[in-house]
């Protein structure tokens, strides 16, 4: 058993996240994740509407008895989601878990810390760690720039983002971002960090409710096969690369707008290639850890094995260094 005050405060088995993943993050491997001990989030949007996401919960509950929690994200958008009724639905649900990501999360924090929500604030820069803490939340998830999905516009791998951000919060910190074995965990935790967030690496498990053909492409690329999309847009994106995301980037570099590129990039595009498996579909998230992931495990397989690895990593390789 790995015990940090990660697990401790937000009462999980072992210190291993499933973030938020939209198309992804549904019931199904949601409850997986929780069963295993870890702490999985529904992504809210996934859900088209408020009462879509009351049935998700519900459902999720069907399948699990642990707890689990929802992610937020709060994108700047011209036309927003109903935020406010999706928060009004977590909360009536009974989550006391919430993954926020994406922007301040000030205007959510009073409702949910009303209600015994304990809020997991994902972001990509120690100066946004900071702010968030300031501001009252009850945990950092420090997203690096290996991650799939935003990583921000400062470039810093976790390498120096985690150690450097540890340095400054002092509520329990989770490391994300090219977590995908046992070493990343151990590694993470010998950053400073008190647990780790995976996206990519739950991604392409068993219960991952997404077509096997991209699963099987995951497990066939390398950490080479990723785009940095929307970078001169200052809205970066790590997604695969395809012939759609290259160009989507030659487009936005040749001095191109959001408007001449949103046919390529619309969500629907990107749902496709989970439904059916059409790696050109659309753009699809995923991360440099698809150099790491070698294989499609059940999600207690991965957990399973990761603990064990990683107790093993500290008791023999790291222990037997010391002289
Ligand atoms: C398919 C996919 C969709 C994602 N969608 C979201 C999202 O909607 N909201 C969010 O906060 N993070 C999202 N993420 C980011 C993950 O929660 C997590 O921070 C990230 O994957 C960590 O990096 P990793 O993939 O290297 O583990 C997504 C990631 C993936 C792979």
């Amino acid at each position: 058993m790995i015990k940090t005050r990660f697990t401790e405060a937000f009462g999980i088995e072992h210190p291993i996240v499933q973030g938020g993943m939209q198309w992804v993050g549904r019931a199904e491997l949601v409850a997986a994740v929780a069963n295993a001990g870890a702490l999985g989030f529904i992504t809210a949007l996934t859900q088209p509407t408020p009462e879509d996401l009351a049935k998700e919960i519900a459902r999720c509950r069907e399948l699990t008895d642990k707890p689990f929690g929802v992610n937020l994200t709060i994108l700047p958008t011209i036309n927003p989601p109903p935020y406010d009724e999706y928060r009004q639905v977590i909360v009536e649900s009974g989550i006391k878990i919430v993954e926020t990501a994406g922007s301040n999360p000030a205007p959510h924090l009073p409702m949910f810390h009303e209600h015994g929500v304990k809020v997991l604030h994902k972001c990509t820069s120690v100066r946004h760690a900071v702010k968030a803490q300031e501001l009252g939340v009850d945990g950092i998830s420090i997203d690096g720039f290996e991650c799939a999905g935003h990583p921000g516009e400062d470039d810093i791998p976790g390498l120096v983002l985690i150690p450097a951000a540890a340095a400054k919060i002092t509520v329990p910190m989770i490391a994300s971002g090219g977590f995908a074995d046992a070493r990343g965990l151990v590694a993470a935790l010998a950053l400073g960090a008190d647990g780790i967030n995976m996206g990519s690496r739950f991604m392409c498990t068993v219960e991952s409710p997404i077509h096997q053909k991209v699963k099987e492409a995951i497990v066939a690329g390398s950490e080479l096969d990723t785009e940095l999309i929307f970078r001169p847009l200052r809205n970066t994106g790590r997604v695969a690369s395809n012939s759609v995301s290259r160009e989507v980037v030659e487009i936005l570099d040749k001095g191109g707008k959001f408007e001449d590129v949103a046919h390529l990039v619309s969500g629907k595009r990107g749902a496709k290639v989970y439904e059916t498996g059409d790696l050109e579909a659309g753009i699809w998230w995923i991360g440099t850890a698809m150099g790491l992931i070698n294989d499609i495990p059940t999600v207690g397989e991965l957990v399973s094995r990761m603990v064990s690895e990683a107790e093993e990593i500290i008791n023999g390789r790291l222990a037997g260094a010391l002289r």
